[in-house]
C-alpha cells in the first residue's frame, strides 16, 4: 500500500486561554512507496505524533489529504483504514493473557475462535513470543510486552503499520535488539510502515526512507545515507550523526573559504558569511594542514581515536575529529588538519540552507525591471 500525504496541516487551538494556536504540522507533503519502512524523525514537539495520528485517523487534519493507494482516507474512521498501531506505552490489557491481548482486535470481526487462535499464533511467531501466549503482561519484560503490542497490531493483517516511538521504554540493549526485530518483521511482511522516533541513530539504522521534521515542517526526505551525505540545511546536518557535525563560523572572500584567519579551501560561491559544517570523520591529520585545532585531549576508542579540541570560530564548546587509530599523532597543543572535500558543507549564515541549494540571486535584469516599474508608478 503506498501512502500519499498531500499538504497536510494540523493547527491546534492554544492550550492556554487567549494564547496563539499551535501549528503542529505545516503543509506536509510526503510520498511513501509501497512496502517501505519510513522514519519520521525530529526533535520533541516537531509534529511526529500528530502526523502519525492523522495517518491513523485518530486526529483529523485542519487541511490537506491522505491517500492509501488511490483511496482518499482523509475522512475515513480509524477502524476502516486497515492500519495497525503501536504506541510508546504498550497499553496491553493487564487482566488478559498474551494470547487474548493479541486476539483482541479480531473480537468484533466475527472470525471463528480457532481461526483467531491460529492468527494470534502466527503473529506471535513473527515477533518470536509464541512460548509466552499463556502469560499475563505483568509476567513479561518490557521488550516482550512491546512485541505483544506489535503482534496485536499485526494480527489484523494491516495494510499499513504505524509505530510511535515503540522502543523508547526499553533499555539500550533491548532497544537495539527490538529495532532489528522491527526491521525483520517489516521485511518479512512487506507492510508499509511508518516509524516515529526522535533518535537519529535508530532511524538511520532501520529506515529505507527518512522524513526529517522541525517545528511541523518537513526539512528533507530521502534515504538515510543520502541525507547524511547531502544535508539540505544546517538543522539536518546537525541532527544526523554521532558525534554530531562540527560547526564553524566562516566567511567566503574572493572565492576562498576562511575559518577565522585560516584559508581552508577554494570555493565557487560568492562573498558571504557562512556556517561551515565538518563531519568528525572529515579530518585528515597533516603537519602542514590548513585548519589548526587547539587540542584539549584525545579519547582512545580502540578502532579510532577522537581528538577533542577547540577553535575560536567553533559554534560548539568542543570540536570532535575522529582519526584512525593507526595514525600516530604527536603530543602537541596544536594539531593541523586538512578536510575531506565530501565531509565539509557550507550553509548560508542567514537562511542556513546549504549553498549549492540556495537559489541563484535574481538576475540584474530583473532588478532593473523592478526599478523601471517603480519608476512608472512614481510618474
Ligand atoms: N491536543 C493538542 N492540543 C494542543 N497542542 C498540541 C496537541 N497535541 C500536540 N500539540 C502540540 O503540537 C506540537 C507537536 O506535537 P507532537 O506530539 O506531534 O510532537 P512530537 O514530534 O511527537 O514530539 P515528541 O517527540 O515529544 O513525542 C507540540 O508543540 C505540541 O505541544
Ligand atoms: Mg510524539
Amino acid at each position: 500500500m503506498k501512502i500519499s500525504i498531500q499538504n497536510l496541516t494540523k493547527v491546534f487551538p492554544s492550550r492556554k486561554k487567549g494564547g496563539d494556536p499551535v501549528t503542529a504540522v505545516n503543509d506536509m507533503c510526503v510520498e511513501i512507496p509501497s512496502g517501505k519502512l519510513v522514519g519520521l524523525l525530529g526533535p520533541s514537539g516537531c509534529g511526529k505524533s500528530t502526523s502519525l495520528f492523522m495517518l491513523s485517523g485518530l486526529e483529523a487534519p485542519t487541511s490537506g489529504r491522505i491517500y492509501f493507494d488511490d483511496l482518499d482516507v482523509t475522512d475515513l474512521a480509524p477502524e476502516r483504514r486497515g492500519i495497525g498501531l503501536v504506541f510508546q506505552n504498550y497499553a496491553l490489557y493487564p487482566h488478559m493473557t498474551v494470547e487474548q491481548n493479541i486476539m483482541f482486535p479480531l473480537q468484533n470481526m466475527r472470525i471463528e475462535k480457532n481461526i483467531c487462535k491460529e492468527r494470534a499464533l502466527d503473529a506471535a511467531k513473527l515477533v518470536q513470543i509464541e512460548d509466552l501466549l499463556a502469560r499475563k503482561p505483568s509476567e513479561l519484560s518490557g521488550g516482550q510486552q512491546q512485541r505483544v503490542a506489535i503482534a496485536r497490531a499485526l494480527v489484523k493483517m494491516p495494510n499499513v503499520l504505524l509505530l510511535d516511538e515503540p522502543l523508547s521504554n526499553l533499555d539500550a540493549r533491548l532497544r537495539l535488539q527490538t529495532r532489528e526485530e522491527i526491521k525483520r518483521i517489516q521485511r518479512e511482511t512487506g507492510i508499509t510502515t511508518v516509524f516515529v522516533t526522535h533518535d537519529q541513530e535508530e532511524a538511520m539504522s532501520i529506515c529505507d526512507i527518512m522524513v526529517v521534521m522541525k517545528k511541523g515542517v518537513v526539512q528533507q526526505i530521502g534515504a538515510p545515507q543520502a541525507i547524511y551525505d547531502s544535508p539540505a540545511n544546517l538543522f539536518v546536518a546537525n541532527f544526523l550523526g554521532t558525534p554530531p557535525i562540527n560547526i564553524f563560523k566562516g566567511i567566503i572572500k574572493d572565492h576562498k573559504l576562511f575559518i577565522g584567519e585560516e584559508e581552508i579551501m577554494d570555493t565557487e560561491y560568492a562573498d558571504q558569511e557562512v556556517f561551515v559544517g565538518i563531519r568528525p570523520e572529515g579530518f585528515i591529520y597533516d603537519p602542514n594542514g590548513k585548519l589548526s585545532l587547539n587540542v584539549d585531549h584525545i579519547e582512545v576508542m580502540g578502532r579510532d581515536k577522537t581528538v577533542v579540541s577547540v577553535h575560536p570560530s567553533s559554534q560548539k564548546p568542543t570540536i570532535r575529529s575522529i582519526i584512525d587509530s593507526d595514525i600516530s599523532l604527536p603530543e602537541a597543543e596544536v594539531l593541523k588538519f586538512n578536510i575531506k572535500p565530501n565531509k565539509i558543507f557550507l550553509f548560508n549564515a542567514t537562511s542556513e540552507v546549504r549553498l549549492d541549494l540556495v537559489e541563484e540571486e535574481p538576475a540584474v535584469q530583473e532588478e532593473n525591471d523592478k526599478e523601471e516599474q517603480l519608476g512608472i508608478l512614481e510618474e
